[in-house]
Parts: structure tokens; sequence; C-alpha cells
């Protein structure tokens, strides 16, 4: 990585120097993900692991609902973002208003948000869940009816493998609702043999033809234990990029959509971050404390 050294070796010193760890998702570029990055997983992962981080500073590398959700987690850390305008669709789908009044039209209905939402969001929902969680978080409620806001195809997805009546928004990620099943049909015609891997973001016909959905960190143990000989990872594009370092014996197809939210963040900005301690996340008290409760109880489930 010549053309990066500069930078990983001073973000390497700046975080001995400032006793910070860089945590980073699977859709971070390579050379955060590999040369940098303390601690990397899919978004569960990273706020398990949020909670025990002895560190003084984290810089998350990734987008702003997960920098907000390490805060939540970690009230007394300094947490950075190294640009605040890496954001989500999802998370721009819903306010805290409109979840108010679905629970006006949905009185006594549970409220599970996935984590790709604000703090205020999150403030005003039961629990929340991630794509590697979803299922068993919609299932330990024990009711037969649950809002899952925001991202409709999620919630269409795992309303298909439970009995537990799912009513959805209509949030969708920009980078997953762009694959097609006519995207899989042709991968399939082109390499014979393929097996497809969709994340649950993915609209539900595209899961239906795929071999299996699920989270990043689900796609990725998926490789390493079945080891397909050739695979696509209907997802972004650094996924395959990552996985790929650690499987030289399989063939990665790479038709893939970047997430430019997640590509905000670079090897310069987060030594930015470090050297100018930019930008820290911050959440009103008020907010903080009922959105750690619904990240707390999904992280209990
Ligand atoms: P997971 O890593 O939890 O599967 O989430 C994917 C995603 O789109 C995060 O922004
Ligand atoms: Fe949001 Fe999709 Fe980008 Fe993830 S990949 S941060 S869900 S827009």
């Amino acid at each position: 990585w010549p053309v990066f050294s500069d930078d990983i070796d001073a973000i390497l010193a700046l975080k001995r120097e400032r006793n910070a760890v860089i945590l980073a998702h699977n859709y971070q570029t390579p050379e955060i993900f590999h040369c940098v990055a303390d601690i990397v997983g899919d978004s569960l992962a990273l706020a398990r692991k949020a909670m025990t981080v002895e560190a003084d500073v984290i810089v998350l590398a990734g987008v702003h609902f997960m920098a907000e959700t390490a805060k939540l987690l970690n009230p007394g850390k300094t947490v950075l973002i190294p640009d605040m305008a890496a954001g989500c669709s999802l998370a721009d789908s819903i306010t805290p208003e409109d979840i108010r009044l679905l629970r006006q039209r949905y009185p006594g209905v549970p409220v599970v948000t996935y984590v790709n939402t604000s703090a205020a969001v999150k403030a005003e929902s039961d629990i929340c869940c991630t794509s590697g969680n979803a299922k068993a978080v919609v299932e330990s409620l024990g009711v037969p009816r649950v809002l899952m806001l925001p991202d409709e195809y999620l919630a269409q997805n795992i309303a298909a493998q439970t009995d537990v009546e799912i009513i959805a928004w209509k949030g969708h990620c920009e980078v997953h609702e762009r694959f097609t099943p006519a995207d899989i049909r042709e991968l399939r015609e082109a390499h014979p043999g393929i097996t497809v891997l969709a994340h649950p973001e993915c609209p539900p016909e595209v899961v239906a033809e795929a071999d299996f959905a699920g989270s990043t960190a689900a796609m990725s143990d998926y490789v390493g234990q079945k080891k397909p000989a050739r695979v696509v990872l209907m997802t972004e594009c650094s996924m395959s990029d990552n996985v790929a370092v650690d499987h030289s014996d399989v063939d990665f197809i790479r038709p893939c959509n970047l997430c430019p939210h997640m590509k905000r963040i670079t090897l310069s900005n987060i030594r930015t971050a470090l050297e100018k301690n930019r930008y820290a996340v911050t959440i009103d008290a008020s907010v903080a404390v009922r959105a750690r409760l619904a990240v707390e109880r999904m992280l209990a489930v």
C-alpha cells in the first residue's frame, strides 16, 4: 500500500498517542479495514464490541448512526466520526414525529427500529435490531404484530421467516434497492454454478433468487465456512474486496454498488480526526437515555 503509507504510519502513531481505537464497518475500503482498524464487523458486532472498548477515544470508520450508537453505549468516551456528512438513506427516511404518529395509528403495537436510524428515532422506539438479529428481536417480544421501521425490504424479508405480522415503513437502502432478480439471472448465466449471497436490505424478489441472505458478517462467515468456488455478494463494493483478502481460493465476481456515505471516510480524514479531535459525536441527554435503552434491549436478546 505504498500510496497510503504516510497516512497509515501517522494513524498508527496517533492511535498510540491518543489511546484511540478505530472501529470499521465491513463496507470500509481495504486500506482502512485491513491496515488501521482495530475492530471490524457488521453493525451488530460494532455495537457489541463498542461496549468493551477501554481506549479513551473511538474513531468510527462508518456512517453517522454507527458513531451515535457507539456514543450511546460509551457516553463517557470521545467518539469521533471523520466526516459528519456520512449519512444513510434509511436513517434519512424516518423522523421521531413519524414514529409518534405511527403509535397513534397502531396503539399498543411495539416499535422495532433498525439501527440504521438517528438516536432521536431510536429514542421513540421500544427496541432496536440489525440485519443480523432482526428475526430474533421480533420474536423475542412475544406479540402477534410489530412495527418494523424503516427498511421496507428488511421488514418484508423477515416477515417471510416468521409468524409475527410485520407492519413496514417505506424506507430503502440506496445501495441495495438497486439490485434486481435480472442481475442474478445474468450472473448465473455468465458464471454457471456461482453462489449468490444477498444482503436482506435487497428487495425480497432478489433475496428469493439468492442462495443465502444475511448481514455482512453472515455473508463473510458463509464464504469462510462453505468455501464456494465462485461467489458474488449482492451488496456494497468494499465487502468483496475485504473478504477476498482472506480467501484467495475463492473466485469473487464483483458487480456491486458503492455507498457514497461509507466512501466519505478515508485514511486522510481518519488521520485529521485524530489530529484535530473532530468530529466529536454528541447526543442530547434526554434523547440519549431513551435511545440507549432501545439499543441495550436489543443487545440483551
Ligand atoms: P450490516 O453490516 O449490519 O449487515 O449492515 C449493512 C449496512 O448496510 C450498514 O449500513
Ligand atoms: Fe445506509 Fe445503505 Fe449506505 Fe448502509 S449501505 S449506510 S444502509 S445507504
